[in-house]
C-alpha cells in the first residue's frame, strides 16, 4: 500500500490495522476551530492554526490509504462575513499552507485544486494557487480539492449563466441540457461525486456545501471539533461508512442482488 507515499506524519501502524471500506471522494466540513479555541482560552486565529494540523494529518491519512479525492470545505463565501482580523487570519493561513505545504505535496504525488470563487482573494494568494495547481496537475496519487471562498448556490447559478451564455449564442440547444452537461459547468467537472462527507463540531446540517453534489452521499457526523479530528476518527467514519447500503432510489433487495 501506499509505494510512492514519502515522509508521511501519520500513524501508519493505525492506519495500516484498519481494513474496512475506503470511500473514493470524502468531502470534509471542517468545524469546530473557534470553540476548540474558546476552550482553551485562546483567541480564534490559534484555533484555525491547529486546525491546519489536522489537515495535513487527514490529507497524508487519506493519501496513505488510497483514497481518489479528498475536497476540504476551508472557507465559505459566507465565511467573509465574520469579523475582519478572523479573515485576514485565515488569508494568511492558507498562503503560508500552500508555501509549506508544497514540497510536501508534490512529493506524494497529490494534486491541488481550489474550488470556489477565487477572484475575491488577494492578488498574491490567486497566483500562488496557480501556480501549485499547474505544478501539481499531472499528479495522479490524490486529488485535493480546497474549497475556499465557496458557496454551492454560488457555484449552481455560476453553472446556471455559463449554460445560458451557450444556449444564447447557439453552441448547445436547450434540449440537450441534462444532468451530465450541468455537472460539467460546475468548479468540480470531472471529478465524481463524494460517497461520504464527514461533519466535525457536532453541526448537523450542509452550510452551502458541494449541493448538487451531495444528492447521494452518505453523511457523517462526529462531535469531535476539527483540530482533534485525527488518524482514529477517519478510520471511525471511514467504518460507519461501509456498515451503510447505498440504494439510489431502489430497494434493499435489489441493491443487495
Ligand atoms: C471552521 O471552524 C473553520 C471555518 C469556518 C473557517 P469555525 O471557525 O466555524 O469554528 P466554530 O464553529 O466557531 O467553532
Ligand atoms: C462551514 O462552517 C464552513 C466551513 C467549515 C469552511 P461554518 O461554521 O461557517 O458553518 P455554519 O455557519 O455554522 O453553518
Ligand atoms: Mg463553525
Amino acid at each position: 500500500m501506499a509505494d510512492a507515499v514519502q515522509d508521511l506524519t501519520v500513524d501508519e501502524e493505525v492506519l495500516d490495522g484498519y481494513e474496512g471500506a475506503i470511500p473514493r471522494h470524502v468531502a470534509v466540513i471542517m468545524d469546530g476551530n473557534g470553540r476548540w479555541a474558546k476552550q482553551r482560552g485562546k483567541n480564534r486565529i490559534r484555533g484555525h492554526q491547529a486546525g491546519a494540523d489536522a489537515v495535513r494529518c487527514t490529507v497524508e491519512s487519506c493519501r496513505y490509504l488510497e483514497v481518489e479525492v479528498l475536497t476540504l470545505y476551508a472557507f465559505s463565501a459566507q465565511n467573509w462575513g465574520r469579523p475582519r482580523r478572523e479573515v485576514s487570519g485565515l488569508m494568511t493561513l492558507f498562503n503560508r499552507y500552500i508555501k509549506k505545504e508544497r514540497e510536501r505535496l508534490l512529493r506524494n504525488g497529490i494534486r491541488l485544486q481550489v474550488i470556489g470563487d477565487r477572484s475575491r482573494l488577494s492578488k498574491k494568494l490567486q497566483k500562488a494557487i496557480a501556480n501549485l495547481e499547474s505544478a501539481s496537475a499531472d499528479n495522479d496519487g490524490m486529488t485535493l480539492q480546497v474549497a475556499v471562498s465557496y458557496g454551492g448556490r454560488d457555484e449552481i447559478l455560476r453553472a446556471c449563466r455559463r449554460l445560458a451564455g451557450l444556449a444564447k449564442r447557439g453552441d448547445i440547444p436547450i434540449e440537450e441540457f441534462d444532468e451530465e452537461l450541468f455537472s460539467s459547468q460546475l468548479y468540480t467537472a470531472d471529478c465524481i461525486d463524494p460517497e461520504l462527507v464527514i461533519r466535525t463540531s457536532g453541526e448537523q446540517r450542509i452550510s452551502n456545501f458541494l449541493l448538487w453534489q451531495v444528492a447521494y452521499s452518505e453523511l457523517y457526523f462526529t462531535k469531535t471539533l476539527w483540530p482533534d479530528f485525527d488518524e482514529s476518527q477517519l478510520l471511525a467514519a471511514f467504518e460507519d461508512y461501509g456498515k451503510r447500503q447505498r440504494r439510489f432510489g431502489k430497494t434493499g433487495e435489489q441493491v443487495a442482488e
